[in-house]
């Protein structure tokens, strides 16, 4: 919903320059101004908060809407019926795996927004059907339930989306797992879910999605990566390595398409704010407020990206701004692996 929130009032409201800081308590605060009035925005638990901060002249009207913990409602709906927004990527067609959670939540919805058809895949149906339902908000979905790692299912995702959605324009490899463990703790299952999902999962949607791709002489894959492709870490052995593999992988192929029209870049993320991290706080038994606060302290910027900063990132490397850019790996980790 953050992303929904932040997507939404974006043509409204500005923000007050020089006002976006992080509370303490690791809520993100930003000030807002919409017209000639300002309002604070915290995001925490998953919600926005939208509140007068005073500064206005006389009392500001109600802001936003919806049941998300939103504490003023409005007298009228405060979308118009047409929001505008940069359509770079108008009837292309866009497969995003993993599109049920997080980031690659984020991303179908920013390609939605910009005018794409995207079909999302993912394992688990009842999440990818929500997904699916809050994303027809903003254009046409496709779910395809299935798992990467599995070469039918992998090859089923690149013919049903061609079939019912059209030639694919763009394929953002983004499913995957993350498993913390010292190396000698790691089981061959867990060492083998981690590849097959991470490298495995990308090399096969890659194999069924390039054919076309080559015929049509045309198209951009965005691999995703992480930072933990580039930094040692105790616990990240396998994780690491999964990323790591796939960076390389991602050059490779880039090199092999690189006179085919196809590019192929991968893009890092640091620690962002998904469901993944959450997961990670229950795991470690930390409350998840104490969790963040520990885990910002040592990204530079201060903080973990929110999923749709992540999503513009991958929407940039599809687009056609970067169209002398391919097998590179571009880092958005809030400055993470510049030290
Ligand atoms: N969050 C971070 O801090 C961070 C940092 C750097 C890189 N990344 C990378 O970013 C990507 C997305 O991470 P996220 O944090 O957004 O994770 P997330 O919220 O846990 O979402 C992962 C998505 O991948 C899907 N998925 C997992 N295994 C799959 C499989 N075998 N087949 C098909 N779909 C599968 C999940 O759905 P189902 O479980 O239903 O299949 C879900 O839709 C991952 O590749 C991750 O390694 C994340």
């Amino acid at each position: 919903m953050e992303s929904f929130y932040r997507w939404a009032l974006k043509p409204y409201l500005r923000p007050v320059p020089g006002t976006g800081e992080e509370a303490p308590d690791g809520v993100r605060r930003s000030y807002i101004r919409r017209e000639r009035y300002d309002y604070r925005a915290d995001f925490s638990g998953g919600l926005w908060r939208l509140e007068t901060s005073g500064a206005a002249h006389r009392p500001a009207p109600a802001l936003a809407c919806g049941d998300h913990g939103v504490t003023r409602r409005p007298r009228k709906p405060i979308f118009p019926p047409t929001i505008p927004a940069p359509m770079r990527f108008g009837k292309q067609v866009v497969l995003v795996t993993g599109g049920s959670s997080g980031i690659g939540l984020a991303t179908a919805q920013a390609f939605l927004t910009e005018g794409a058809k995207v079909a999302i895949s993912a394992r688990n149906l009842p999440r990818l059907r929500a997904a699916s339902r809050s994303l027809r908000t903003f254009g046409d979905v496709l779910p395809i339930r299935g798992d990467v790692s599995k070469a039918t299912d992998a090859r089923r995702f690149a013919l049903e989306t061609e079939r019912r959605l059209g030639p694919i324009d763009v394929l953002v490899n983004n499913a995957g797992i993350w498993i913390e463990k010292d190396l000698a703790a790691f089981t061959e299952a867990e060492y083998d879910r981690v590849m097959d999902i991470n490298l495995k999962g990308a090399f096969l949607c890659m194999k069924y999605v390039l054919p076309g791709m080559v015929k049509r002489r045309r198209g951009v894959i965005v691999n995703v990566a992480s930072d933990s492709a580039f930094l040692g870490a105790p616990g990240s052995a396998i994780y690491g390595a999964s990323k790591a593999g796939l960076l390389l992988m991602t050059k490779c192929v880039a090199l092999e398409h690189a006179r085919d029209g196809i590019r192929v870049n991968a893009i890092c993320p640091g620690e962002v704010r998904t469901p993944m991290m959450e997961a990670d706080a229950r795991r470690l038994g930390v409350r998840f407020g104490e969790y963040y606060r520990r885990l910002a302290a040592r990204i530079p910027m201060g903080r973990a990206a929110d999923p749709d900063e992540i999503a513009r990132s991958i929407l940039f490397l599809a687009s056609d701004e970067s169209s002398f850019m391919t097998g590179a790996a571009l880092s958005a980790d809030g400055g993470s692996t510049a030290r």
